[in-house]
């Protein structure tokens, strides 16, 4: 259990409640965060080699509180599930559902079976209690590269800040896995902009260059970099 620290407290205080709620290397990853903020290519040498354990060591409740205290974040979840629910999907899967912030919001919109598969355990015991007593919602430890379902399992298939989070050869992977487990639409957010974890793909283009018709393509308009934001909805069969 991760201890409440507030923010305003004295470093040292805080390096040691990290290192007393989640470990030293929790602590010591915490640490590098910051520490290499200006020196982005060491920054993915150190901290972002091992996207899964990354993503393990930055769940939790900092992660949870960090996300929901952005009004902007909550702005673009709500803006998404209006426009995934809008094409009516009979059932869900979203891909690094991280603590189930957008599946939350489309369960507000849709009553239909929503499913979540994330690979990072800290977010997924979030995504259980932030999701608590909402009906029919499964959550999933798995990989995006090699989902455990069947071909055409799922009406959609979303990712949001998801892909862009995974380098070339592994994105390729999910790309390929969502179209083999989606039925009618294949829906993204990715933006297309790099840091340090970010890899920066676009996915519309990568659609058109196979073949595929887009349903909608564009930036998010309530994002606050548009410039770099971009949704797009794939239709893959009528
Ligand atoms: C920036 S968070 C976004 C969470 C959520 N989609 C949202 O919009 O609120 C990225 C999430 O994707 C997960 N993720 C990244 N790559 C993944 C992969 N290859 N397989 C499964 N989960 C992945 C991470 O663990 C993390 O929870």
């Amino acid at each position: 259990m991760e201890l409440l620290v507030p923010s305003h407290s004295a470093l040292p205080v805080r390096a040691w409640n990290a290192v007393r709620s989640r470990g030293p290397r929790y602590a010591w990853h915490k640490a590098l965060r910051r520490v290499l903020g200006r020196w982005p290519s060491w920054k993915r040498h150190w901290l972002y080699s091992d996207p899964r354990l990354y993503w393990t060591l930055r769940g939790g409740e900092d992660y949870f509180r960090e996300q929901e205290g952005q009004a902007a974040r909550t702005l673009r979840t709500e803006w998404l599930a209006q426009r995934l629910a809008a094409y009516r999907p009979a059932c869900i899967l979203e891909i690094g559902c991280g603590y189930g912030k957008l599946l939350r919001a489309l369960r507000w919109r849709i009553d239909v079976p929503l499913v979540g598969l994330d690979f990072s355990t800290t977010q997924l015991e979030h995504a259980r209690r932030f999701l608590e007593g909402l009906d029919d919602i499964e959550i999933l430890l798995g990989c995006g590269e090699c989902l455990p379902f069947p071909d055409g399992a799922f009406d959609m298939v979303v990712t949001s800040a998801v892909i862009l989070h995974n380098p070339p050869k592994a994105a390729e992977h999910i790309r390929r896995e969502v179209l083999r487990v989606a039925r009618r639409f294949a829906a993204h957010n990715e933006e297309t902009s790099r840091s340090y974890n970010r890899y920066g793909y676009d996915t519309a283009a990568w659609y058109r260059s196979q073949g595929i018709v887009l349903a909608e393509s564009g930036p998010i308009p309530v994002d606050p970099d548009p410039a770099t934001s971009q949704f797009c909805v794939a239709k893959l069969s009528p």
